[in-house]
């Protein structure tokens, strides 16, 4: 495909964006500071409107300074008030109805034709859904009855953008799936994962199939394991009822950490197409063995955190534990940290075990991957006291200090031989001199742009689900361990440790 500029691909794409959710916590957090910066950068289409779409009974100026107050708090680096915040605000304009009143959406019609002889988006429409997902159920089937779903004229377009969770479990994911089929073709359809956007992710493909020194290794004649961490100092910062209901295992594992590996793990792709690309990842997803009840035991180890302290600058701040925070039972049994021993059963990897973890309020926050090579022979250095030669080891920095080094072993510099681990280390920060933009922005403008490399396909959400769904019920079929198992501030629970050691369960067992 010959290369298009994002930019010229944008201009051809002007569209009405309509959010529903318009008054949560993502769209002040996340959606509005992504799109005013991408307004900055001259990233949004000259015919470009918002248009909340929202229950609570207010006006475009109101809605406006809210907006304005959240990008303040939120997004200090971007100018809330100056001269670009004022034409930014000139294309939103609000539409109060109840998200399940056939009604609003038919007023809603009437309003984006209006709003198209002001904004001349030709029709071209974008339903971005960022409430919870209760909601979802409503809202799609009112955008089919009302019509919505559908161009009003030739050569326009509608696309949905469908935020997480995708589902709570596999029938649940498949149930969404259907429901959104009725409605919507598969094309039409992008659902978020915004681990997909970050830069640093994107690069795991660059850096597998754009250098030739890095494939032919990959599998598993060179390679003893790999591990993906995505470890977070927050708690559950005021979303205790969501928390509750999700634990780590759905809120970060079944979505970010298996798109993640997925990424590190699957053959190259045809082509770049979304298609192309989301065919091999779906492949990496249906390799993964299924555990059965008794291996949930030996493979998996999940943890909750007690009280306990982080560090915070220079200081450390005492923080409650899981079950002391708002909207939490005071018994609850759900996962904070989650770690797994997964096995991918395909030509490449048999044998390699893929160490997933992720944990809410760690020492760092950090997501990493770590691929670890099988250690040189030592026939040639055994003889000397250097101890053991240390592996090479190529570490993705996904966040923070976007970057990936590579760990050799180096002779120390004397006369005596002796054999040191360093790193050649390479530094997006340093490398570029451009600041990495938030996830958000660039999947928005895929979204406009309309290509879905970027966003997960219906197979590929279900391929996850049936992967972790039977783990979730095997941990609420069987006694929970003792919670809380880990304070906050630490790197989880013992046994995740020992989990490495616990003795991997190669391709032919059991
Ligand atoms: C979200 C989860 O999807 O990802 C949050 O719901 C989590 O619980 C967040 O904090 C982490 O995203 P990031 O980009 O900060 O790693």
């Amino acid at each position: 495909m010959p290369y298009r500029s994002v930019f010229a691909d944008v201009a051809k794409n002007p569209c009405a964006f309509v959010l529903f959710g318009a008054t949560g916590d993502l769209t002040r957090r996340k959606i509005v500071p992504a799109l005013f910066d991408l307004s900055l950068q001259k990233l949004l289409p000259e015919g470009f409107v918002i248009v909340p779409f929202a229950r609570r009974d207010k006006d475009d100026a109101t809605y406006r300074s809210d907006l304005q107050a959240a990008l303040r708090e939120f997004a200090p680096h971007l100018p809330a008030d100056g001269p670009e915040w004022e034409e930014f605000a000139r294309h939103i304009t609000y539409v109060r109805s109840e998200l399940n009143d056939l009604q609003g959406y038919d007023h809603l019609k009437k309003r984006l034709a209006e709003l198209d002889k002001e904004y001349h988006f030709q029709g071209n429409c974008i339903f971005y859904l960022a409430t919870p997902p209760e909601n979802f159920d409503e809202i799609i089937t009112c955008l089919g009855q009302s019509g919505l779903n559908k161009p009003d004229r030739a050569g326009a377009w509608r696309r949905i953008i469908v935020e997480k969770p995708f589902g709570y479990d596999l029938e649940s994911a498949r149930r969404l799936n259907t429901d959104l089929g009725k409605v919507f073709d598969e094309s039409q359809i992008f659902r978020i994962d915004h681990y997909l956007g970050k830069e640093t992710v994107q690069n795991i493909l660059v850096l597998r199939f754009a250098n030739s020194i890095f494939e032919p290794l990959f599998n598993k004649n060179y390679i003893d394991r790999i591990e993906i961490t995505v470890a977070e100092t927050l708690g559950v910062e005021g979303r205790g009822n969501y928390f509750e209901r999700s634990g780590i295992t759905r809120d970060i594992v079944q979505n970010h950490a298996l798109q993640v590996l997925t990424l590190v793990a699957m053959e190259p792709p045809m082509t770049l197409s979304a298609d192309a690309i989301r065919d091999e990842k779906v492949k990496v997803l249906q390799s993964i063995r299924r555990f059965t009840p008794q291996e949930v035991a030996r493979h998996t180890v999940r943890g909750q955190y007690g009280a306990g302290s982080i560090a915070s600058g220079e200081n450390e701040e005492a923080v409650p534990g899981y079950r002391e925070e708002a909207g939490v039972d005071p018994r609850s049994e759900t996962e904070t940290f989650a770690a797994f021993r997964f096995s991918i059963d395909n030509w490449r990897w048999a044998g390699v075990p893929f160490y997933v973890q992720a944990g809410k309020r760690m020492p760092k926050r950090l997501t990493e991957v770590h691929v670890y090579f099988k250690p040189a022979p030592e026939v040639l250095f055994a003889r000397l006291s250097y101890g053991q030669l240390q592996p090479n080891k190529l570490s993705l920095r996904i966040q923070p200090d976007e970057g990936a080094s590579l760990q050799i072993s180096s002779k120390t510099p004397g006369p005596e031989m002796h054999i040191q681990p360093v790193e050649m280390n390479f530094k997006y920060g340093s490398a570029f001199d451009v600041p990495i933009r938030d996830a958000y922005e660039r999947l928005i403008v895929d979204a406009i742009r309309g290509d879905a490399s970027l966003f997960a396909r219906n197979d590929e959400v279900e391929a996850a689900w049936s992967l972790i769904t039977p783990i979730l019920e095997a941990w609420r079929d069987y006694s929970c361990p003792i919670f809380p198992n880990y304070a906050a501030g630490s790197w989880g629970p013992e046994d995740a440790r020992d989990l490495t050691c616990r003795g991997y369960v190669g391709y032919s067992a059991p």
